[in-house]
């Protein structure tokens, strides 16, 4: 039996499953399961009424989970599917609670990872439910893991299987739309930009304002807490003219700084993540962790360009220095 035929069997017996997607690793279950689903909240320590997402094999199997679909949430499908976004739309009452977090409204994506393609269209094909529903696949509040060993090191012990599909190409989670009460609005930013949805639109306004939609939406966007994706070194933000002396006052004083750039440089403990905003958003995660793992007093990053291809790395970057809370 190959792997994709065990993760198969282990979803339909109930059994987590680590998936990797183009974004993050997902812990994945049945999402017409509640069992199964409650074994993600648990393996997690992820509060109840956090809404998971339900990752299906094509836009084909939108109304065996959604209701009432919009125009906009084809169009959006046809233009980025398989890809980094998901669409938050009214659900249909067969959804699990458990999925949803009671509320009325189910997100849905479909993967563009050639792994996770296939073990949604062999879990169809079995009988299955066809969607399988996976949070990152990190403990609540960690940093979202891009490699099979950072889920290890996450949940090894609570998972049946990981199945590796290498890093992750896009490294940040996908961007969120919700179309499901008007205007569309983005709950996360991703890899796909604002501009980019409203172009497919074609004029429809989109509340881009992501910090007032996710407010609102708040705490059903777990990753709209303010702690979250958080390393347990302290993280600053600095402006890139201020790094080095910053990074110099900090050692004169006896700390020991680590440092994220956007290019290599001379340093001890410096990682470049790269200058371009996709390069800089596949390697984020990897090398907090890695800086994480040096046991520096403070991580000092060094802000990037305020431009809208950054925006989302500028959303995880915020979170990662307001939820890193100095204890692990
Ligand atoms: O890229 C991604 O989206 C990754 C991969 C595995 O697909 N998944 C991911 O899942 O980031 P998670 O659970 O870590 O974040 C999903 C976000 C959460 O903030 C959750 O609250 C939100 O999506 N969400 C899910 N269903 C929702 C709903 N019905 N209404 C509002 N927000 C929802
Ligand atoms: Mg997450």
């Amino acid at each position: 039996m190959d792997e994709l035929e065990r993760a198969v069997l282990l979803l339909r017996a109930g059994e987590l499953v680590a998936i990797p997607t183009e974004t993050v690793y997902g812990l994945g279950a049945d999402a017409a399961n509640p069992a199964a689903v409650a074994r993600i909240f648990a393996a997690k320590g992820r509060p109840a009424d956090h809404p998971l997402i339900v990752h299906i094999p094509d836009a084909g199997h939108l109304e065996r989970w959604a209701r009432d679909i919009p125009p906009a949430a084809r169009a959006l499908a046809a233009a980025f599917w398989p890809g980094p976004l998901t669409l938050i739309l009214k659900r249909q009452p067969t959804v699990p609670d458990a999925v949803t977090g009671g509320q009325d409204t189910v997100g849905l994506r479909v993967p563009g990872h050639p792994l996770a393609r296939a073990l949604l269209a062999a879990f169809a094909a079995a009988g299955g439910s066809g969607g399988i529903a996976a949070p990152s696949a990190n403990r609540f509040g960690r940093i979202s893991p891009t490699s099979a060993d950072h889920v290890r090191e996450e949940l090894g012990d609570k998972v049946a299987l990981i199945l590796d599909g290498g890093p992750c190409a896009v490294g940040i989670e996908s961007t969120i739309v919700d179309l499901s009460r008007g205007a569309p609005a983005i709950l996360r930013p991703g890899a796909i930009t604002a501009a980019q949805i409203a172009a497919v639109l074609q004029g429809a306004p989109v509340d881009a304002d992501t910090g007032n939609a996710a407010a609102a939406a708040a705490p059903r966007v777990s990753g709209s807490l303010e702690a979250h994706y958080a390393p347990v070194t302290p993280i600053r933000l600095v402006a890139p003219a201020d790094l080095e002396t910053t990074a110099q006052a900090l050692r004169a004083r006896g700390q020991r700084p680590a440092l994220l750039t956007l290019m290599p440089g001379a340093d001890d403990d410096r990682l470049a993540a790269g200058a371009d905003a996709a390069a800089y958003a596949h390697n984020l995660y990897a090398a907090l962790r890695q800086l994480d793992h040096l046991g520096a007093d403070l991580i000092l990053v060094e802000t990037p360009p305020a431009t809208e291809a950054w925006q989302a790395v500028h959303d995880r970057l915020g979170r990662a220095a307001a939820g890193a809370t100095g204890k692990p």
